[in-house]
């Protein structure tokens, strides 16, 4: 079995409700598992901690799971058109598997979620591809082939899957973006197994 990690950072669970329709997309190619991954949040106050174990949704991810992952689908909220610092922060610790070339060859996709329609989702899509592309990754967006990608009125970009939560963070998951966060774990999966054959 091919491990695709499914890695996000989610304050109020839109993200994560993107990341668990990715995670079905991978499961639906055989061969492929998905595995669900969190970071914690970073503090403010320097010497306050997290739980080990977080209270509800994904653990969190170890540096064994970049090793282990044949394929990655990194998500975060949409924080000034950026990711938000807690992944980034995780980011910022990958320096040994960098230097390693852990990620180097696999493929991976980003994914976000934000709450207006033109509040910066392409470039934090974008930007958050910068990182994986240091680490060596082969970068997976979505073709307009996908028929949702052209009739969306709510989120899904061609750089990846999107959400748009609205300013209370409660819009429900469209059809269309919903049907796209299924095919892009489907073609990272699909992909993945291409590239370890
Ligand atoms: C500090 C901060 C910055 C944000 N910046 C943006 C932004 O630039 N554009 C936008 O549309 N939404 C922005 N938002 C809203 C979040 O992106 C949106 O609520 C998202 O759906 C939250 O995802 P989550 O439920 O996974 O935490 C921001 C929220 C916070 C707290």
């Amino acid at each position: 079995m091919l491990d695709i990690l499914v890695l996000y950072y989610s304050q109020h669970g839109a993200t994560r409700e993107l990341a668990r329709l990715i995670a079905r997309g991978v499961d639906s190619v055989p061969g492929c598992q998905a595995r669900l991954r969190t970071v914690p949040k970073v503090s403010a106050v320097c010497e306050a901690t997290e739980a080990a174990v977080p209270d509800a949704g994904a653990p969190y991810v170890e540096k064994q799971d970049l090793l282990d992952c044949a394929g990655l689908a990194l998500g975060s909220p949409t924080r000034f058109g950026n990711m938000a610092s807690a992944m980034k922060y995780f980011l910022d610790g990958t320096s040994g598997e960098w230097m390693q070339g852990a990620l180097a060859g696999k493929p991976a996709c980003v994914f976000t979620s934000s709450a207006s329609l033109h509040g910066g989702q392409e470039s934090t899509l974008l930007t958050m591809m910068i990182p994986l592309l240091h680490h060596g990754m082969v970068i997976c967006g979505l073709p307009y082939s996908e028929a949702a990608l052209l009739a969306t009125q709510t989120g899904g970009t061609p750089y990846g899957v999107s959400h748009v939560a609205g300013a209370q963070n409660n819009r429900p998951i469209s059809e269309d973006e919903r049907a796209l966060a299924l095919a892009q774990g489907k073609r990272l999966a699909e992909l993945a197994v291409k590239l370890a054959r």
